[in-house]
């Protein structure tokens, strides 16, 4: 399954440099391709200075419009970007700050990026199912943004 969705990423990103182009396609993607799903995007964080500075910014995505601005430490999103590692919400409903975007979301699962070996952004995807992501889930999007990784 994730291995189908990797080489659609890779079919279409070779020879693309520009960021959002790719990212946009890759939330796609996982979209349309995930069954029982409300949500598929990313947040890209900014690190530089200003109103902004440690803030996860929303980038790319498909589903309904969502919270642009999370803090780095807040919600499922800046827990994982804070950690450095994938996490897994069986319920969302009983992770403490959990931020609701969207009222139909009730599991999730948030991965982070990396570019240059600094935090980039997460990669977010939500279901309306609770406990939809499984440890498969977690290892197929965890290469699925390693191949990302390659060409942001
Ligand atoms: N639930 C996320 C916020 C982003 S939306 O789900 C698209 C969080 O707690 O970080």
């Amino acid at each position: 399954m994730y291995k189908n969705l990797i080489m659609q990423l890779e079919s279409l990103s070779e020879g693309v440099t520009y960021p959002v182009t790719i990212l946009s396609n890759a939330a796609a993607i996982l979209f349309n391709s995930l069954k029982d799903i409300n949500w598929a995007g990313f947040y890209i964080f900014d690190g530089a200075s200003g109103d902004d500075a440690g803030t996860l910014l929303l980038g790319p995505f498909q589903g309904k419009p969502a919270c642009m601005k999370i803090p780095v430490g807040k919600g499922v999103c800046g827990t994982s970007a804070a950690r450095d590692e994938t996490v897994l919400v069986r319920d969302v409903h009983e992770f403490p700050g959990h931020i609701a975007c969207d009222s139909a979301s009730n599991s999730e699962i948030v991965v982070p990026i990396h570019s240059g070996g600094a935090i980039y952004g997460v990669l977010d995807i939500d279901s309306p199912s609770v406990g939809r992501f499984t440890n498969d889930d977690k290892r197929g999007l965890e290469e699925f943004v390693a191949v990302l990784e390659k060409y942001i």
